[in-house]
């Protein structure tokens, strides 16, 4: 079998590093398509290194633009090169405007298409990854879970049960696989950084960090909370370059950096006393690691890391911020396990499957 990956943004990379090795192991012939969502090489390149993804055999260049010129301009670019590769199944991952526009182009030319990390819904439409899910689980052949409310959610929607498959968690087959490694570098980091205790933040979405009402009142508090724990920030370019000027003015104990590598952030994930993010994937990897993760977010596809993980919604409310901030540090914890088939072996399963 052929079988085609599409990757574009950086949650995409952890997620498909592990099916093509899975793949590769089973002797399938492999094709990589990077769309060029992300260049900067913090955000792409230094992940094909580290997590040794072979180099894509295609580029599409992308780059940025508005959501439509972007997913536009993967679709026209995507669709000869797919034609011409001719593959057996592409396989799409996550929920970023890559994973749509390629299952928008195969299913019009008749190609099938297979969604890993499927069934996620956050039921908040202002969120253009919630978009990009229901519309690339309604057009993929074969749907590929990490927890069981995705098979709920997609039993709601109307599809049939047969397409869909939960395996577990793929982008915890990385964390499995890459723990030694990123423990290994931890001391190095931990001199380089002058670190001792400290909390870790991620920052990225649009709804949280465009709009200066809710951005600047958010570091506010973030700036008075790294005063009891230190707290790093490798920032998301889109965050860097809007408010350059902002965080310069914070106080020294808010360490705004450059985005980090993916076995740097695993080791300072691992050795976080807490965690602050908006991110979809830390989420999961906190809960997986057993770190307690603060998520400024009214909402979350993830929720099985609420139920039974150490995820807290504390959406725009400073006070709850500040307050589970503080449960963390005094150790206060939720009794927390891991989620069914987050155990490493997802994508082996997946491969067990497309083989079948
Ligand atoms: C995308 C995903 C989001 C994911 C995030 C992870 C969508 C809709 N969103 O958001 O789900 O959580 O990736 O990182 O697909 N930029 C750079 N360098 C880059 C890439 C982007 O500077 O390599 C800047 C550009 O100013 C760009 C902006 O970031 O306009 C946004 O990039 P984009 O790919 O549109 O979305 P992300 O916010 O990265």
């Amino acid at each position: 079998m052929h079988v085609l990956h599409v990757v574009g943004a950086r949650p995409n990379f952890m997620k498909a590093a592990p099916v093509y090795r899975a793949l590769a192991g089973k002797g399938h012939k492999q094709t990589l398509v990077h769309t060029g969502q992300h260049y900067d090489a913090s955000m792409s390149d230094i992940f094909f290194t580290e997590l040794e993804i072979p180099h894509p055999d295609e580029n599409l260049n992308v780059g940025s633009g508005s959501h439509a010129q972007q997913t536009a301009l993967i679709m026209s670019r995507f669709e000869p090169v797919v034609l011409a590769r001719k593959p057996d199944l592409v396989l799409v991952y996550g929920d970023v405007n890559s994973t749509v526009a390629a299952a928008l182009v195969c299913s019009k030319i008749d190609i099938r298409v297979g969604h890993v990390e499927s069934g996620l819904r956050s039921r908040d439409r202002s969120m253009p990854e919630e978009i990009n899910r229901l519309i690339t689980d309604q057009l993929a052949d074969i749907l590929f879970t990490p927890s069981l409310d995705g098979d709920e959610n997609l039993a709601r929607e109307g599809i049939a049960k047969e397409k869909v498959f939960f395996v577990g968690n793929v982008m915890i087959d990385t964390l499995v696989r890459l723990l030694p490694k990123a423990e290994a570098i931890f001391s190095g980091l931990k001199a380089e950084l002058s670190l001792n205790s400290f909390g870790l933040i991620t920052l990225h979405r649009p709804a949280n960090v465009d709009d200066e009402s809710i951005f600047c009142p958010m570091l506010e508090v973030l700036d008075s909370l790294s005063r009891e724990l230190p707290l790093i920030f490798p920032a998301h370019p889109r965050t860097r370059q809007k408010w350059s000027a902002r965080l310069k003015q914070c106080n020294p104990n808010l360490r705004v950096i450059d985005p980090l590598g993916y076995l740097e952030f695993l080791a300072l994930q691992k050795h976080a006393r807490v965690v602050i993010t908006d991110s979809g994937g830390i989420q999961e990897e906190t809960t997986y690691l057993g770190i307690p993760c603060l998520t400024v977010r009214e909402n979350t596809e993830r929720p099985i890391t609420v139920t039974l993980g150490t995820n807290v919604l504390v959406g725009r409310d400073w006070k709850a911020l500040r307050e589970e901030f503080c449960r963390a540090l005094s150790g206060d914890r939720k009794q927390t396990s891991c989620p069914p088939l987050w155990d490493g072996m997802a994508s082996e399963r997946i491969a067990e499957i497309l083989s079948r």
